[in-house]
């Protein structure tokens, strides 16, 4: 996600330099561009890395305020045009921001109607215009930002300059991360505390709905309605590493807690929960070739690929569509056979997967539309497929992939409202479906409120040398998760299995030194996992169970449960692969593991 860093000091520091320095420590977020601004020289603008920006900027630039962005591309394509900071039309007013305005659309409209012209196609830019517009009523900058903040709809982190009064920031937080770093005779606004730290380790976080005044001696915080808010500053002694990890020891745990956070932003402005449908901006365009398409195919690899597993069973179920999956590494050397009515769907973290790419290459020569489910915009695969959907889930760091999948799920559930509305989904189960997806931050935030509990589970079992994990339907792809994740960041020998095909093999293997985690919530398929659990403990074999709150018949059975809480079962795995992912972390983590870096992988696999 975007970098932010802004700063205004009395100290004599070149605020270019500062700025120039803290975008380098904010780079691990992710970026495509990057800008900055200082009243006294301008700015500057750059595509690609903060070491291209530095290229661009002449000597003598700087000043003693500015403010600086690094942007990692939602709206508009990564260029310098859609670069930060945004300014107005009289280029008075500077912004750079962080997250997704909603209603820019409507905003924009109105503004153009009052004579303002805009100069890139970002969201950002109509908010200096905004301001600008409140300005000219106000007469007074505090409160003209204020007001333009009070028309927002959506998700911000920002930094406002002003020209008429250079060293003032104003920034504001909704959603979107926004930190303030209180120095002596200075003050700055950034997106984590990393680049502030080297400056000050006073902070204060801002909430949603506050906003933040500074000048290099004052400092003050206000509701949106103005009420002015007393905060007591936090004394921070992380590192600049551990900041950019939000004070987790690993970017892992880092990722995996912002599952709530990311289930938000693949949902964002894409449910009409009343009808029961889902708006998907970036299959508009192939929306009519997706009603008469006849047959699914999905491609992607490692976790991506489980990913699509469950994206099969949605689909068949509620979409009525046959879907079919397979490892992108296969399908581009067998001879696949496709057509015009069939989707060929990409799923990628990375967007740059080889294999991942080189089939949709395959299925674009054979004649297919084909899409992308990716993170990472503007990457190859995303710019290669005829269209697709954004996980908007941000960066991620760590090699094994946690929150991208949450992300993916996410998507693929949408996906799937939107092909089966299309079909025969009636409206009431795209209400059911579309109300329970909004439902699943709340959910997850309750499971990551037990990361303790797993931790205990994770160090109990931590010195099995074997690991099976068993699921049915839904839940199948979900195990074959939790070993893969066991497997790459700790090394232990683990097996995914469908909980039917125990009986024909692994069974074999079981006895009181080799544990199962089974996956058993309570759905279709519960009675059936549960006699599966029967003939492990019949065998001697220890047995982890992840259960649905409320559930008592499993706990007498098993050694251990992990409860979630209860959801549609199409919607299970986003909330049971969390726990699994925490178990295979601690487990990683109690054996000392490099968990975020783990032998021999690599976070994007771009050789055949
Ligand atoms: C690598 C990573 C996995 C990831 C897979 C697919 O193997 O270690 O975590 O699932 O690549 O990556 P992609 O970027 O295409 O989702």
């Amino acid at each position: 996600m975007c970098g932010i860093f802004a700063y205004t000091g009395a100290q004599g520091k070149d605020a270019g330099k500062v700025l120039l320095d803290g975008l380098l420590s904010l780079e691990y977020r992710g970026y495509d561009s990057a800008g900055i601004f200082t009243p006294e020289s301008g700015s500057i603008k750059s595509p690609g890395a903060v070491a291209e920006l530095r290229k661009k900027i002449p000597t003598g630039f700087g000043g003693k305020s500015g403010i600086a962005h690094l942007r990692w591309a939602t709206h508009g394509e990564p260029n310098e045009k859609n670069a930060h900071p945004h300014q107005d039309c009289t280029g008075e007013l500077w912004i750079v921001h962080n997250g997704i305005i909603e209603n820019f659309k409507e905003l924009k409209e109105k503004l153009a109607h009052a004579g303002h012209r805009f100069a890139s196609d970002s969201d950002t830019e109509v908010l200096a215009h905004l301001v600008e517009e409140h300005l000219k009523k106000e007469k007074n900058f505090e409160k003209a930002a204020l007001a333009a903040l009070n028309d927002l709809r959506g998700t911000y982190g920002i930094a406002l300059q002003y020209k008429g009064e250079p060293d003032k920031l104003i920034a504001a937080r909704m959603g979107s991360p926004i930190v303030i770093g209180l120095g002596d005779g200075e003050h700055f606004i950034a997106s984590d505390p990393s680049p502030i730290l080297p400056h000050t380790k006073k902070v204060v976080f801002l909430e949603d709905g506050e906003v933040a005044v500074l000048t290099p001696h004052k400092h003050s915080i206000y509701k949106l309605n103005a009420e002015k808010v007393d905060r007591t500053p936090t004394e921070i002694d992380w590192s600049p590493e551990e900041a950019q990890k939000g004070g987790y020891e690993h970017f892992m745990l880092k990722e995996i807690m912002e599952g709530p956070e990311v289930v938000e932003n693949t949902l964002r402005g894409r449910v009409i929960a009343e009808k029961g449908m889902v708006k998907l901006g970036g299959l508009e365009a192939v929306a009519k070739e997706l009603a008469s398409i006849e047959r699914v195919i999905i491609v992607g690899c490692g976790t991506a690929y489980y990913a699509g597993l469950v994206g099969e069973y949605m689909l068949e179920e509620f979409a009525g569509i046959p879907v079919e999956v397979e490892l992108a590494s296969e399908f581009r050397y067998r001879a696949p056979v496709l057509n015009q009515k069939t989707a060929l769907i990409a799923i990628s973290q990375s967007g740059e997967t080889l294999d991942t790419l080189e089939a949709i290459r395959e299925g674009k020569r054979k004649g297919a539309l084909t899409l992308g489910i990716v993170n990472a915009v503007g990457s190859t695969i995303a710019r290669e497929t005829d269209a697709g959907v954004y996980n908007h889930a941000g960066p991620e760091v760590s090699v094994a992939s946690t929150k991208a999948l949450v992300s993916q799920l996410t998507a693929l559930a949408l996906f799937t409202v939107f092909l089966g509305r299309q079909r025969a989904m009636s409206e009431e189960t795209g209400k059911e479906i579309t109300a329970e997806l909004k439902k699943l931050p709340a959910k997850l935030k309750a499971i990551l409120g037990r990361t303790a509990d797993i931790e205990v589970l994770a160090k109990k079992y931590a010195s099995s040398r074997d690991f099976l994990f068993i699921g049915r339907k839904y839940n199948y792809p979900v195990a074959l998760e939790g070993a893969i994740k066991l497997k790459e960041i700790s090394y232990v020998h683990a097996e995914g299995y469908s909980a039917g095909e125990m009986k024909h093999g692994p069974i074999a293997m079981i006895d009181e030194h080799f544990p199962t985690f089974a996956l058993a919530p309570h759905d279709s398929v519960y009675e059936k996992v549960v006699s599966n659990i029967h003939e492990l403990k019949a065998r001697k074999g220890p047995v982890v169970a992840l259960v649905t709150e409320g559930d008592t018949r499993v706990a007498e059975l098993a050694d251990d449960v992990i409860a979630v809480p209860k959801t549609l079962e199409m919607l299970s795995p986003i909330l049971n692969v969390v726990p699994l992912q925490l178990f295979a972390y601690y487990f990683a983590k109690e054996k000392g593991l490099n968990v975020d870096r783990p032998r021999n992988l690599a976070k994007s696999v771009t050789v055949e």
